[in-house]
């Protein structure tokens, strides 16, 4: 079974769970599903289960152990779920993986949500694909191993939405609008390419150690519902002021955890300040929004992509990456 996805770009982060081991959200996320990096993998029944990783020249890339935990980890729980929604012996015994990935790791373009929402396709697809499981509870296999990686499942703009409740599926990816309804592009600056010390998954096992954690929860709804009407209404500015608040929260209450998550680098601030600078002189729709490392991503429309580029392009020793709203995960 092959499928292939992507990463996507949260407007309105996600950060901390209500129940780690299964990734429940301790709050909603939405994202817009970006087209490119893609993300391959092929999987086969198999006598152990076992993981061979390439990277996009075809080297082979070989995994951690940690990584390998992790994927076995996300086997066995979506066995489990699969089990309860379709029925017992669905899933072979074991699995082989093979996961072919253009994505540089820990650079700050979520690897690990289009690794895994291409492993919940290609599972979905071994439980009998469209006949047996609707697009919600493929971003639940997705959500069991990353818990971003459950907004991959869709394209265009998507929620990972609580929706109460202590079950697996408490927490599923809807669609608010497709890619096609707006024409978003995602420009990245990636100024550093050295992994990063603490990842993620430490990181929101702690986010309710920062004394602004629980104001930062009260406050995710009312920007959920602000982040959606701007989407259905097409409204850059208020998807700017909405996004960039939600962004920078969130890497406050990272840099209050104990121990402080400090991802953004003198690079980024540096970026942002000339963006500011930049959209101000030349009236560019443009936003900016940081996952958890300093890597920049800049959220334009058509209008303003060239002017982004051109920018982008203009920073010493920093990649640049750029992709647009995508369609999300598929079998291939
Ligand atoms: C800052 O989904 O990467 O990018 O479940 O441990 O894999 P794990 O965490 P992950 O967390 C994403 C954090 C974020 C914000 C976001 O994408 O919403």
């Amino acid at each position: 079974m092959r499928a292939v996805s992507t990463p996507n770009i949260a407007l309105i982060k996600y950060w901390g769970n209500r129940r780690e081991d299964w990734r429940l959200p301790a709050a909603d996320s939405l994202s817009i599903t970006l087209d490119r990096p893609n993300v391959e993998v092929d999987v086969q029944p198999s006598d152990a289960f076992a993981v061979r990783s390439f990277d996009l020249a075809g080297n082979e890339n070989p995994q951690s152990e940690k990584s390998v935990e992790r994927l076995k980890k996300h086997w066995d729980l979506t066995c489990a779920y699969g089990e309860s929604i379709v029925h017992a012996g669905i899933m072979p015994k074991r699995v082989s993986l093979d996961i072919r990935s253009s994505i540089p790791p820990s650079i700050g373009i979520a690897s690990s949500a289009a690794v895994f929402s291409c492993l919940a396709e290609a599972y979905a697809g071994l439980m009998g694909g469209t006949k047996h499981l609707t697009r919600e509870q493929v971003s639940v296999i997705g959500r069991l191993g990353s818990g971003s990686a459950a907004r991959s499942a869709m394209g265009g703009f998507v929620a990972l939405e609580n929706v109460g409740g202590d079950r697996m599926d408490a927490a599923r990816a809807r669609q608010i609008a497709p890619a096609s309804h707006w024409t978003l592009h995602d420009i990245i600056i990636v100024p550093s390419r050295e992994e990063k010390k603490v990842g993620s998954t430490e990181g929101h096992a702690l986010a309710a150690t920062s004394p602004l954690f629980t104001a930062r929860l009260k406050e995710i709804p009312r920007r959920m519902k602000e982040c959606i009407a701007a989407i259905e209404a097409k409204d850059f500015e208020k998807l700017r002021v909405i996004s960039e608040e939600d962004s920078l929260d969130m890497h406050r209450v990272m840099q209050s955890q104990n121990p402080p998550l400090q991802y953004l680098s003198d690079d980024t601030h540096r970026i942002l300040r000339e963006i500011e600078a930049l959209r101000t002189n030349d009236h560019l729709e443009v936003l900016y929004t940081m996952d958890a490392g300093p890597t920049v991503h800049l959220i334009c429309t058509e209008t303003s992509r060239n002017a982004i580029i051109a920018f982008a392009e203009s920073q010493k020793n920093c990649t640049v990456f750029k992709a647009s709203a995508g369609g999300g995960s598929t079998i291939v």
